[in-house]
C-alpha cells in the first residue's frame, strides 16, 4: 500500500502534537526518491539550485523557466512527502497578478503542493492574493537570500529588539495572510523558539535553533558533497562527495589499467556466432 501523502493538515498536525516536520531540498529525481524513502516529510525546490547546481554565485540569477523544470524533475520522484517550489527573485516582487500568475505555474505545469516566497511586509499582500488563488503558500522570513545585499549580507537576523519585532510582526501578517507554514532563516535560537510558540502554522527552521517545530537543510549540505565552505548551522551527516570523488578516481584507475569493464560488466556472444559474423562482413 502507497504510504499516505503528506498534506498541510497533516504538518499542521504534527505541530499540535509536537511532533517535528523535517523538510530537505532537492533539485532532480534520484534526490527526490532518495528523500521520499529516507521518510522526510516535505521537499523544497529550492532557488538555492542557483548555487548549489548551477554554478551561480547566488540564487538572484535563476529563472521560472529553471525553477518549473527541476520542479518537474523532483514530483517525478516523489509520492509522500509535500513539494514545495521556490519562487524565484523577480518572479513576485514587482507586480501582485504577475505573482499569482507565477505561483500559479508551479502547481499546474510542474505539480507542485505549495510555493515559496520571501519577505514580510510588501510581500504579505502578495501572500493574501496567491492563498486567495487557491494556492498555498509558505513564507520565509529572517535571512532571505534574495534580498541578502539589503540586508548587510549573509548575517543572523533579528539580533537586536527592532528587527526582532519586525520578524514576529511580518511571521504574524503572513500567518493573517493565509501562509500555511513559515521557513526561518538565520536568527537567535531564543526568536525561533519564540516565533514557533507564538505562530498557529508551523514554523521550519534554518539556522534558527530546536525550538522551531521542524528543521530545513539544503541536500548538498547535510550529505556532503562539497567539502568547502560550511555554514555554522550546517551539519554534515556524511561525507559524501568525498566517497564519489573516491569512486571516479577508481574507475579513471581501473579504465586506464584495461581492468573495467571485466566480463561481468560485459556482452559475449559464442565464438562460432562471431566467427559467422566476421565472415558476413566486408573485407577491408
Ligand atoms: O532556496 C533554498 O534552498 C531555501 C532554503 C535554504 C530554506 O530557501
Amino acid at each position: 500500500m502507497p504510504a499516505k501523502k503528506i498534506d498541510i493538515v497533516t504538518l499542521h498536525k504534527m505541530k499540535g502534537e509536537g511532533k517535528p516536520i523535517t523538510m530537505v531540498t532537492a533539485y532532480d529525481t534520484p534526490t527526490a526518491r532518495l528523500l521520499d524513502a529516507a521518510g522526510v516529510d516535505t521537499v523544497l525546490v529550492g532557488d538555492s539550485v542557483g548555487n548549489v547546481v548551477l554554478g551561480y554565485p547566488d540564487t538572484l540569477p535563476v529563472t521560472m523557466e529553471q525553477m518549473l523544470h527541476h520542479t518537474r524533475a523532483v514530483r517525478r520522484g516523489l509520492e509522500r512527502a509535500l513539494l514545495i517550489g521556490d519562487m524565484p527573485f523577480m518572479s513576485y516582487q514587482a507586480d501582485r497578478a504577475e505573482a499569482v500568475r507565477n505561483a500559479g505555474r508551479f502547481l499546474k505545469e510542474a505539480g507542485a503542493d505549495a510555493i515559496k516566497l520571501e519577505g514580510g511586509g510588501p510581500m504579505v499582500e502578495r501572500v493574501e492574493a496567491i492563498v486567495q488563488a487557491g494556492i498555498p503558500v509558505v513564507g520565509h522570513l529572517g535571512l532571505t537570500p534574495q534580498s541578502a545585499t539589503l540586508l548587510g549580507g549573509y548575517r543572523v537576523q533579528g539580533t537586536d529588539a527592532a528587527s526582532a519585532r519586525r520578524i514576529l510582526d511580518d511571521a504574524l501578517a503572513l500567518q493573517a495572510a493565509g501562509a500555511f507554514l513559515l521557513v526561518l532563516e538565520c536568527v537567535p535560537a531564543r526568536l525561533g523558539e519564540l516565533l514557533s510558540s507564538r505562530l498557529d502554522i508551523p514554523v521550519i527552521g534554518i539556522g534558527a535553533g530546536s525550538g522551531c517545530d521542524g528543521q530545513v537543510l539544503v541536500f548538498h549540505d547535510l550529505v556532503g558533497i562539497e567539502a568547502g565552505f560550511k555554514p555554522k548551522f550546517v551539519k554534515r551527516y556524511t561525507q559524501a562527495g568525498a566517497a564519489m570523488k573516491l569512486a571516479v578516481e577508481q574507475y579513471c584507475q581501473e579504465v586506464r589499467a584495461r581492468a573495467f569493464p571485466a566480463p561481468e560488466h560485459t556482452f559475449s556472444i559464442p565464438e562460432e556466432e562471431f566467427q559467422q559474423l566476421v565472415k558476413a562482413l566486408p573485407r577491408e
